[in-house]
């Protein structure tokens, strides 16, 4: 049985004062959650949500980081810098950054192989465009992504990583993926691991669902048994949903 995970991606939002206080709020709410609960923040909110999340089952992840150990690359963070900070989840590869910020398949390997050598939980995105998906490219467009991304680490490594299948349409945009079409892709996923992999690591991968999750479609999406969790954007940034997602099962 894999233990779901549930992780807020905060984005570009909330100051350390702000952060500090939704924390707060979590905090007692989310205590008795069945399933692993983290929030990636804003680099600057780190130390805040660390100190609010004290003792709690809230963890802390980060969206970014690089793959550098150290170095001239002005405006960035070391899978070490972030381990030093409390952080032990990162977001890699998401979608955002793949489109802003020129992230690459190739880059993607680099800062998910970085993460897992420091010890940091890399929550590896995925998943294919709109006219990806209408020109039937959908399970090519994941499998390579996935492959890609995994490449290097050893069958132990990958068990530990945390895959998040975000259907680039479904993001932000109100639109979600039915509990069919994302149950059908990450098995998808799935069995491009274990091709690759053999079926012990994919049968332990967590593979979540991301693209306007919210308290509404929560269960339906989590009543799917290829799915292990959320990736929860804008349904992150109020307490009353983000807990409504995690207690998805009560
Ligand atoms: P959303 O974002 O829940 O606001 O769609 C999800 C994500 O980008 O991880």
């Amino acid at each position: 049985m894999r233990r779901p995970i549930i992780a807020g991606n905060w984005k570009m939002n909330k100051t350390p004062a702000e952060a500090a206080a939704l924390v707060k709020e979590l905090v007692p709410a989310v205590q008795n959650a069945n399933c692993d609960v983290v929030v990636c923040v804003p680099a600057v909110c780190f130390s805040a949500v660390l100190e609010a999340a004290k003792g709690s089952n809230i963890r802390l992840g980060a969206q970014n980081m690089h793959f550098a150990k150290n170095g001239a690359f002005t405006g960035e963070l070391s899978a070490d810098m972030l381990s030093a900070s409390g952080v032990t989840y990162v977001i890699i590869g998401h979608s955002e950054r793949r489109q802003y910020f020129g992230e690459t398949d190739k880059t993607v390997n680099l800062r998910t192989r970085a993460a897992v050598a420091a010890g940091i939980t890399p929550i590896v995105c995925v998943g294919e465009l709109k006219d990806e998906r209408e020109s039937g490219y959908t399970n090519a467009i994941v499998e390579y992504q996935t492959r890609m991304a995994l490449t290097g680490l050893t069958q132990e490594e990958i068990k530990n990583v945390v895959i998040a299948y975000e259907p680039v349409w479904a993001i932000g945009t109100g639109l979600t993926a039915t509990d069919e079409q994302a149950n059908e892709t990450i098995g998808v996923i799935r069995k491009a691991i274990e091709q690759s992999w053999g079926k012990e690591v994919a049968d332990a991968v967590r593979i979540q669902y991301g693209g306007s999750m919210n308290p509404a479609n929560v269960k339906g999406l989590m009543s799917q048994p290829e799915i292990d969790g959320g990736l929860i954007g804008g349904a992150s940034l109020k307490a009353p949903d983000f807990t409504a997602v995690v207690m998805f099962d009560r």
